[in-house]
């Protein structure tokens, strides 16, 4: 597919335009100007993404330079940097336990960022100037995220996911499968204040409980470490492009070993990876990894246009209809920030990553199907953080940048 609607660049261009911020000389692009008034993490990568597109690189670069000088010594990228306070916003007052930054992360799709950029502008000094944080921020999860050398990274809450309320995290969380939006996020800000006060060391109940082995973030990180990999070629470091490739290998040797079951790879919680089936978009995360043998890819596709499951008027819902935690909407009513919801409603991020898992097994036609959907939903409800899957209405942030990324689906 091309972009044949000018109309669309222009309004991808200036919802950009609305949520650029500087604080001295540092760039960088909030989500959304009222819901989210700081820079995100796997944010700016999709923004990073959606300005090559626009053909605006130097914002590009500026996006991801910004972000990366937040990176802890330790290498983790923090998932929130609060560059500068925002009187307008409704985003809670959450204490990490560290300044300017939150002390999480969330999914590691810099890489993948920086190489759009690089194919954009052949500009391999930039390469050379961010292989080096890539580097230590995923070396950073394959050791403190993994401490036991399993070869898959956990995450310790669910926002470091991306997914905040997904039901994946109900069983850790210890929340049947309808709830209260509240409930999940007081037990996440729960999290949030234990591994504050074990001073970011990750103690007994975490590990055990809800040490979640993640499907789409480790889904993540096996294709970020392709893209790293083939940048150490880029620049001529063929030793350390072996080393990456080899910890890829082992990465998806354990999803099989213990995620896959009946040819679908399943989230695990606690040591003895017990399989969280809750059916959610993660079932199509393996195609974006390029891990799922062809026979896989195809029972991942079968749940795909299953109108009892995930084929709906307006395409991939984040939960199946089939789930007793599936729930459209998401508004949340009430004073109280009680978060986004990733139980239901289409996301355009998560869009993104099914059309290029698609595209990877020559799925072209279910590939342009998401990539209408998203349009869409675009143009009858305009740049929302996310949609209702049966009707098409907007909910959650207004002017919110992530649905520019349908520029990239068609590029
Ligand atoms: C919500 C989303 C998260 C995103 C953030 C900023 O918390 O769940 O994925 O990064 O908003 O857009």
């Amino acid at each position: 597919m091309q972009i044949t609607d000018l109309n669309l660049v222009d309004q991808v261009q200036q919802v950009m335009k609305i949520n650029q911020r500087q604080f001295c000389d540092w760039k960088y692009t909030i989500p959304s100007p009222k819901t989210y008034p700081y820079q995100w993490l796997w944010d700016s990568c999709f923004h990073a993404i959606i300005y090559t597109r626009l053909g605006q690189l130097n914002l590009a670069k500026a996006e991801l330079r910004s972000l990366v000088s937040a990176q802890w010594s330790n290498g983790m990228i923090p998932h929130m940097i609060y560059w500068q306070p925002s009187t307008i916003s409704i985003f809670p007052d959450i204490n990490w336990g560290s300044r300017k930054t939150s002390s999480i992360t969330q999914p590691p799709v810099l890489a993948s960022a920086v190489y759009t950029i690089y194919e954009a502008d052949g500009d391999v000094n930039f390469v050379r100037e961010m292989l080096p944080k890539i580097e230590k921020f995923h070396n950073y999860l394959l050791r403190f995220r993994d401490p036991r050398g399993n070869h898959l990274i956990g995450v310790i809450n669910p926002d470091e996911s991306g997914e905040d309320n997904s039901p994946r995290f109900d069983e850790a969380l210890g929340l049947p499968p309808q709830h209260d939006f509240q409930d999940n996020f007081r037990q996440r800000l729960k999290l949030v204040s234990d591994y504050r006060q074990n001073r970011f060391v990750i103690k007994d109940a975490m590990d055990k409980e809800h040490w979640v082995r993640d499907v789409p973030i480790n889904c993540i990180l096996i294709e970020n470490l392709r893209f790293q990999a083939h940048m150490y070629k880029i620049c001529g470091q063929i030793s350390k492009q072996r080393q990456t490739i080899s910890i890829r290998k082992a990465m998806i040797q354990a999803m099989r070993s213990n995620l896959l079951r009946n040819k679908i790879f399943w989230s695990s919680v606690g040591l003895g990876y017990r399989p969280i089936n809750v059916k959610t978009w993660a079932i199509f995360m393996p195609l974006y990894a390029r891990i799922a043998t062809r026979s896989e890819a195809e029972a991942a596709i079968s749940y795909l246009i299953d109108k009892g499951e995930f084929n709906t008027t307006f395409g991939v819902p984040t939960v199946a209809l089939s789930e007793p935690s599936f729930s459209p909407d998401g508004d949340w009513r009430g004073d109280d920030w009680a978060g986004t919801n990733w139980r239901g409603p289409v996301w355009i991020g998560p869009n993104w990553f099914i059309v290029k898992g698609l595209q990877n097994y020559g799925y072209t036609r279910l590939a342009n199907h998401i990539i209408e959907n998203s349009l869409a939903l675009i143009s009858l409800s305009g740049f929302r953080e996310y949609y209702n899957p049966l009707n098409g209405e907007g909910h959650g942030a207004d002017n919110f940048t992530w649905p520019g990324l349908v520029l990239d689906m068609l590029a």
